[in-house]
C-alpha cells in the first residue's frame, strides 16, 4: 500500500514537471483575450522590451521601401542586415520563458527573412523581387499581431 502511494506520488509529480515544461517550452504564459487573440502576459519592462523591437522592424522597413523606390540596393542589404538574424536582441530568461512556442519560432522567422532581403538586394539588385520578399515578410507581422496581443501580467 504504502509503496503505491510513493508511485502514485511520483506519477503526480512527474505529470506536474511535464505539465511545467510544457507550459515553458510551448504554451508560454498566455490567455485569451476578449478579442480572440492571445494575450501574452508581460510586466511592464518587458513589454516596452517587445515594443520597442517593433518600432524598430516598422522604422527599417520604412526606410527600406523607400531605398527600393530609389533602386538603391546597397542600402536596402544594410539597412535589412540590421534587424536580420544578426543583429537578434537577447531576449532575457523570464520572458523567454513566457512566450509561446510559435510566437517566438514566428519572430526568429522574421529576422531570418530580413537575412533573405538583404541577400536578394545584394544578388540579383531586382527591385520588385526585393518587394515581393517584402511583402512575403510582412505576412509575418500582420500574422502574429492578428494572433498575439501583450497584456500586463497581475501583479503577484
Ligand atoms: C512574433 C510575433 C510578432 C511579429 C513577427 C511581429 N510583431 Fe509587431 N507586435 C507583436 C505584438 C504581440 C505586439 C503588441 C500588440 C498588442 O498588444 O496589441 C506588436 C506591436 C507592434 C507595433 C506597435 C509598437 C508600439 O510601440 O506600440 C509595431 C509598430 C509593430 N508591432 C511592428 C511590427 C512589424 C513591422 C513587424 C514585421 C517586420 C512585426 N511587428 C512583427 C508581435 C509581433
Amino acid at each position: 500500500m504504502k509503496l503505491k502511494l510513493s508511485l502514485l506520488l511520483n506519477i503526480v509529480l512527474i505529470a506536474a514537471l511535464a505539465f511545467g515544461a510544457y507550459k515553458v517550452v510551448f504554451q508560454g504564459s498566455v490567455e485569451e483575450a476578449d478579442d480572440g487573440r492571445t494575450a501574452i502576459l508581460v510586466s511592464v519592462p518587458e513589454r516596452e522590451f517587445l515594443l520597442s523591437e517593433m518600432r524598430t522592424f516598422l522604422e527599417h522597413v520604412q526606410e527600406i521601401v523607400v531605398a527600393i523606390s530609389e533602386d538603391d540596393m546597397s542600402k536596402v542589404e544594410e539597412l535589412a542586415l540590421k534587424v536580420g538574424t544578426a543583429e537578434i536582441e537577447m531576449v532575457p530568461g523570464p520572458l523567454f520563458a513566457k512566450l509561446p512556442l510559435e510566437f517566438k519560432n514566428l519572430g526568429m522567422d522574421t529576422h531570418k527573412l530580413f537575412d533573405g532581403v538583404a541577400k536578394e538586394a545584394l544578388d540579383t539588385g531586382d527591385g520588385k523581387e526585393v518587394t515581393r520578399l517584402l511583402g512575403d515578410l510582412l505576412q509575418n507581422c500582420t500574422g502574429c499581431h492578428a494572433g498575439y496581443r501583450l497584456d500586463i501580467e497581475p501583479a503577484s
